[in-house]
């Protein structure tokens, strides 16, 4: 593990390149086997691996979506995709760097990214599985209503309410 922790200080957030849809979709599929799929219907598992593909992914970064990736030396560690700017997608970090500031950082990074493009956006919002509600919570997000379930896929709808613009918190001079 010390060998692990040694490796944060080399942890670089940036957007998935083309070509890397393949390694991001492998560890989006290992993480989600093992914190996820354990929670939902097999049916869920089929409705969310058919929304996991390398090719949809790369469609959906080309078009309204955009994915940033965590690196740790050659490895993909994390990835976070959102959703026209205001929707968390998907979030996964790979199991043994879990639980250590990466998903907090990606997420932080990806606000930026929509405050720079909409200034005025107000909350960001997720379909959260039923085994992460505790983290999103400890990021700032509420539930917004009861657990549904669609095609299988269980989630708990969640908000984070972001703050005001600097220039709308000025007082006036
Ligand atoms: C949810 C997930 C993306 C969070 O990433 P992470 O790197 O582990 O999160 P961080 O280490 O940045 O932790 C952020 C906060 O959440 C808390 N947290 C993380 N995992 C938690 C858990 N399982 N239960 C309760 N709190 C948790 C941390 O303690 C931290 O709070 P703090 O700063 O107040 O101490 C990651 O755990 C994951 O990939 N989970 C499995 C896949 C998944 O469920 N993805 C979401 C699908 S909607």
């Amino acid at each position: 593990m010390d060998a692990l922790v040694s490796l944060f200080h080399h942890v670089r957030y940036r957007y998935m390149k083309p070509g890397e849809e393949d390694r991001v979709i492998g560890l989006i599929v290992e993480v989600f086997k093992s914190s996820v799929a354990p929670q939902y219907s097999p049916e869920g598992v089929n409705e969310f691996l058919k929304y996991a593909r390398s090719d949809d992914l790369l469609k959906r970064s080309r078009s309204d979506h955009f994915i940033l990736v965590a690196q740790a030396g050659r490895d993909i560690i994390a990835m976070i995709e959102i959703k026209k700017y205001h929707h968390i997608s998907l979030f996964f970090v790979s199991g043994p760097f879990q639980r250590k500031g990466i998903g907090r950082t990606l997420l932080k990074r990806a606000l930026k990214i929509c405050r720079d493009r909409d200034p005025w956006l107000r909350e960001i919002s997720v379909n959260a599985s039923p085994n992460a509600i505790g983290a999103y919570s400890q990021m700032g997000f509420t539930s917004r209503g009861p657990e549904r379930t669609v095609n299988g896929i269980r989630f708990f709808p969640m908000t984070a309410a972001l703050r005001k613009p600097p220039f709308l918190s000025r007082s006036p001079a």
